[in-house]
């Protein structure tokens, strides 16, 4: 008895503090999204708003890209173009091949992943160890046929049973946020959101999002788009004109130089653009780190910095929503290396009082 007592508080604060956690999921593919919305206190406190950040990094593959990896193989398999024994066949550097690599070892199919050999050993590793066959090839241009998407869409051709999943340009990619990230988003905050901002590199989460939540909300719900130095978009969603502002970014797997399809259908429904310079991003990591104990990369800090700063352009009272893409473990050999941080003219942005986190030469 006394113990019953004692487990029943237990019991109710699990229950009202685990959104979709307290069911049984079948496998790797079940456990994708539902992931949590977290409060960022110190961010909240300073802007006067409520700053959400959806922890995308808590995915079982590690990133916002589980998402996407698993409906580009869904279409696919409701399409009936890829079957049973399959091959999946992507040009990637970065999480949509890691998420492309355990969703193929849950289902069964082969992963054949082309990259640019530019991309470091870590990530050669990674995907090799997930059981991809990893094909390195020389870092060319877009519009040269060498390029590593080129060769993909090529080499899929080539197979019987064979898919190229096509990240930037396959809308099953936005489809996966259209279904999942933006009805969770609503869910979790009872229809109560006022702005959605993030980052875009395939467009997928950016345009899901925006689309579920303009047509759930009747058009309030605004959406906007945070984009890293040397991409187009910023100046094409504020002055209509597809210029690089300024030249490239540390953050990875986000800023554009062209409207992928994902993007195109949506891109008029965004409410405007912010442009985040590494020295915000890079200072937003080690915030993160040190105010809220979160561990993550820098398209995670660059998503929370704009976050933050529309909390301050609409000012107090409004709820705020962005994304945590992934973790920083992927990262961390520069984000946290002095030298790196030097060679990169980006020290001065870390606050003296931060310092201590720089702990790699
Ligand atoms: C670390 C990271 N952040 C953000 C994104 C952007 O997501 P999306 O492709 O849905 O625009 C990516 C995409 O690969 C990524 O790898």
């Amino acid at each position: 008895m006394a113990f019953r007592t004692l487990l029943r508080p237990l019991a109710r604060s699990y229950a009202t503090s685990t959104l979709g956690y307290g069911r049984e999921v079948e496998g790797f593919v079940g456990a994708v999204g539902n992931t949590p919305l977290i409060r960022l206190h110190k961010l909240s406190e300073e802007t006067g708003c409520n700053v959400l950040a959806k922890a995308e990094y808590m995915s079982p593959g590690g990133s916002v890209k589980d998402r996407a990896a698993l409906y580009l193989v869904k279409d696919a398999e409701e399409k009936g173009q890829i079957r049973p024994g399959g091959t999946v066949v992507e040009g990637t550097a970065g999480n949509t091949g890691i998420g492309l690599a355990h969703v193929c070892r849950s289902k069964g199919y082969k992963c054949v992943i082309y990259m640019p050999d530019t991309q470091s050993q870590e990530k050669i590793d990674l995907l090799r160890l997930l059981g991809a066959d990893v094909r390195p090839v020389p870092a060319v241009a877009f519009d040269n046929p060498q390029n590593y998407n080129h060769q993909a869409a090529r080499y899929a051709k080539t197979l019987d049973n064979a898919i190229w999943t096509n990240q930037f340009d396959n809308i099953a990619n936005r489809q996966a946020h259209i279904l999942t990230t933006g009805p969770e988003i609503w869910e979790q905050t009872n229809g109560k959101v006022d702005a959605f901002i993030c980052a875009t590199g395939t467009g997928g989460t950016l345009a899901g999002v925006t689309r579920f939540l303009k047509e759930k909300s009747d058009g309030k719900v605004e959406c906007w788009l945070a984009d890293p130095p040397g991409s187009v978009l910023y100046n094409l969603v504020e002055n209509g004109k597809a210029e690089r502002a300024g030249t490239g970014s540390i953050t990875e797997g986000i800023g554009q130089g062209r409207v992928t399809q994902n993007l195109a259908q949506d891109i008029s429904l965004l409410d405007g653009a912010l442009h985040a310079p590494d020295a915000e991003s890079i200072r937003m990591v080690y915030r993160l780190l040190d105010e809220e104990g979160f561990y993550v990369g820098a398209s995670s800090a660059l998503n929370v910095w704009a976050a933050a700063e529309l909390a301050r352009r609409k000012g107090p009272g409004h709820t705020i929503v962005t994304i945590l893409c992934d973790g920083a473990y992927r990262y961390q050999a520069r984000l946290f290396s002095r030298v790196w941080l030097e060679s990169k003219g980006l020290l001065e942005a870390i606050p003296e009082k931060l310092h201590r986190y720089i702990v790699l030469p």
